[in-house]
């Protein structure tokens, strides 16, 4: 079994190691020229962005090829992921595979400029995170198929209404829109954990215009010195099981 992740803050790296088999990172893949996977069985562990799926995931259901009997799509998500699944279907279709399962992991939702992380923290027992985990496992083990259909009106709706939230939501300059305060000791660690490669850190921190609106360089700061504009949350997210390294090496 192959899982291909994206992860900012780790829900999705724990979810994946969770399910096992081989993990690739689909940052790491979208580098390489031509992206080919064959198994058994190949998955994609991803966030809800904007009830859909990131950006760069789009564009690696585009890109690559998979080749599998069994292909499973897993969001990880905080509040709610209404059209994600029919998202998820609608790409694999536009590419000719066959999604047999489907399913999403409710977990601490990490999008600033709504939630308070101090909060998400705390409420994150109620939300039975290892149960939700373990019926996936056993799910995806048993080769289950779980679909989801999308009629032709639905189709529609989504291309005249769900697509303009992700797209404003997740504009690609939005980056140069962050602020670096003064605790920033230049260390380069926003510069890592960036799955797009879109910050360099010289004399000071500079952000490009392909950010992927991730916030991994928000979370993962360790002197908590990026913010949005006219946020000032003290607390950031990673998941607790889930290490700054591993974050690096995920997206460096
Ligand atoms: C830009 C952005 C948009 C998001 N949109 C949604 C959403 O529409 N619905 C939701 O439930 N969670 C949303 N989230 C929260 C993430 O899906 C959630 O925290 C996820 O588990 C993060 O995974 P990670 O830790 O692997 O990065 C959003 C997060 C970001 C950064």
């Amino acid at each position: 079994m192959t899982i291909c992740y994206f992860t900012a803050s780790g829900n999705c790296l724990y979810v994946a190691r969770r399910i096992g088999g081989t993990l690739l990172s689909i940052p790491q893949l979208m580098r390489q020229e031509t992206i080919e996977i064959e198994d058994d069985a190949v998955g994609i562990v991803c966030p809800v962005y904007a009830v859909e799926m990131p950006m760069m995931v789009r564009e690696f259901m585009a890109r690559a090829k998979i080749r599998t009997d069994y292909f499973f799509f897993i969001y990880t998500y905080g509040m709610g992921y209404a059209e994600a699944f029919s998202h998820a279907e609608l790409a694999a279709e536009k590419v000719g595979l066959t999604l047999s399962y489907i399913g999403a992991v409710q977990m601490a939702d990490n999008y600033l400029p709504i939630f308070d992380m101090q909060e998400q923290i705390d409420t994150l027992p109620q939300k039975n995170v290892e149960g939700q985990i373990e019926q996936i496992c056993r799910d995806v083990a048993e080769r289950k198929i779980q679909k989801v259909m999308v009629t032709a009106a639905k189709k529609a709706v989504m291309a005249k209404y769900t697509k303009r939230l992700a797209d404003n939501i997740l504009r690609k300059e939005n980056a140069q829109e962050y602020i670096v305060n003064d605790s920033c000791v230049l260390c380069g660690i926003c510069a890592k954990v960036c799955p797009a490669n879109n910050i360099s850190v010289t004399d000071k921190v500079t952000f490009s215009d392909h950010c992927e609106v991730c916030y991994a360089c928000l979370h993962n700061c360790p002197r908590n010195a990026i913010h949005l504009k006219e946020e000032a949350n003290t607390v950031r997210f990673r998941n607790e099981h889930v290490s700054l390294k591993d974050i690096i090496a995920a997206n460096e």
